[in-house]
């Protein structure tokens, strides 16, 4: 028995998805199907697409989605029928030593869905899920403990953006940086990641909180959303936020684009004892170059962030109190409202830097 269900389908690197039919099979033990609401279009899935990031194909990309369980695997007791939900790309195994540690934005079994195929076209040919999640989609078939329940008071469509964007870009802030009240803060990139990276600067009480994007266009929505100064990128932005900081720099720079040129511009920005945080996913052949001197000078950090350091089962809801509360905006991220068939018009709008989230509505 299996369930055929519409999905963005991309069958080779490079190439723009095309709708068609995917037949899912039942829930097996440890499962569960997702009868998707939304899915959001993140630069990491444009990354998957074109061989940034390796894939392999063919492939239902779509990671950002929160939709409604109604089916679950044999053995499956703790998620419920009818359960509204948040999909967690990542899931944490909970027993591995990096889960032990408190860490499970490092478990070592987290990317498994991901690593065989999930489902069939329908001539038999498997196909893979984009970081085990496949929400690009109108169902999918994932672990169970890839599952947070949707939090009540929050719209069931942008509850997605709890799934990536707003959760790393939270916890980059927050658990992988932590930001205190008065610390000077420049988010580097203005997509869905890094809007939510300046939100929860401002909610943790950053101030200046200076954005940064190549594209002028994304002033507007980046001071509506809390930035106190807004700067164009060019040659000179490293100083040019080191001006806004009296000379010094910031004490805690974002990088969220994911290029070797933006991570110098960001560690350039870092005032002596900074920390630069790297929220960008780049290549593997995208080389930043330091000198062993540079390293020691000034008493700089340069961290990496997976998934914002964050647990979803655990900071989901604490994210939903906040957007209850209107501290955290989800509605104004979303600047496109689209169907499974814009899949490449939301890939065009991230790569002409316009826009903020595009979210697929199924
Ligand atoms: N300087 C400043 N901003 C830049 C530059 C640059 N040189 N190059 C690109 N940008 C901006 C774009 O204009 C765009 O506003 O970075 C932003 C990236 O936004 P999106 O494409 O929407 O990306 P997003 O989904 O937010 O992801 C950002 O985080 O999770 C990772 O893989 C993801 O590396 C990606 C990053
Ligand atoms: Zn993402």
């Amino acid at each position: 028995m299996s369930t055929t269900v519409k999905a963005a389908i991309f069958s080779a690197r490079g190439e723009a998805p095309r709708v068609g039919e995917v037949a899912l099979p039942e829930p097996g033990p440890g499962q569960v199907r997702v009868r998707l609401s939304a899915a959001g279009a993140c630069h990491s899935d444009l990354s998957l697409s074109n061989g940034t990031l390796p894939q392999p194909m063919p492939a239902v990309l779509g990671h950002e989605g929160a939709g409604t369980v109604e089916a679950v695997g044999p053995d499956v007791e703790d998620v419920p029928l009818g359960q509204q939900v948040v999909l967690n790309w990542a899931p944490p195994c909970r027993s591995c030593w990096f889960c032990g540690n408190g860490e499970p934005h490092l478990c070592e079994r987290s990317s498994d869905a991901a690593q065989r195929p999930y489902a069939q076209l329908p001539d038999g040919t498997p196909v893979y899920a984009g970081l085990g999640t496949g929400a690009f989609a109108e169902a999918t078939v994932v672990p169970a403990n890839a599952v947070v329940p949707t939090p009540d008071g929050v719209d069931p469509g942008a509850a997605a953006l709890l799934g990536c964007a707003m959760l790393t870009g939270w916890g980059a802030v927050t658990k992988s940086a932590t930001v205190a009240a008065g610390e000077s803060v420049a988010v580097v990139g203005l997509g869905g990641v890094g809007l939510a990276t300046l939100q929860a600067a401002r909610l943790a009480g950053a101030d200046p909180v200076i954005a940064v994007d190549l594209s002028p266009a994304k002033e507007e929505l980046a001071r509506e959303l809390g930035a106190t100064h807004f700067v164009t990128s060019s040659d000179t932005l490293s100083k040019e936020v080191r001006g806004l900081t009296g000379g010094r720099g910031v004490d805690h720079a974002f990088e969220v684009v994911g290029a070797s040129a933006t991570i110098r511009a960001a560690w350039g920005m870092t005032r002596r004892g900074g920390t630069t945080t790297v929220v960008g996913v780049g290549a593997k052949d995208d080389m930043v170059n330091f000198s062993a001197l540079e390293l020691f000078h000034f008493a700089r950090t340069l961290r990496g962030c997976v998934y914002g350091s964050s647990d979803p089962d655990r900071d989901i809801p604490v994210l939903a109190a906040h957007v209850r509360d209107g501290d955290l905006d989800l509605a104004s991220m979303v600047t496109d409202e689209i169907g499974l068939d814009d899949v490449p018009g939301a890939f065009q709008r991230m790569r002409d830097g316009k826009g903020g989230r595009s979210l697929i509505r199924f």
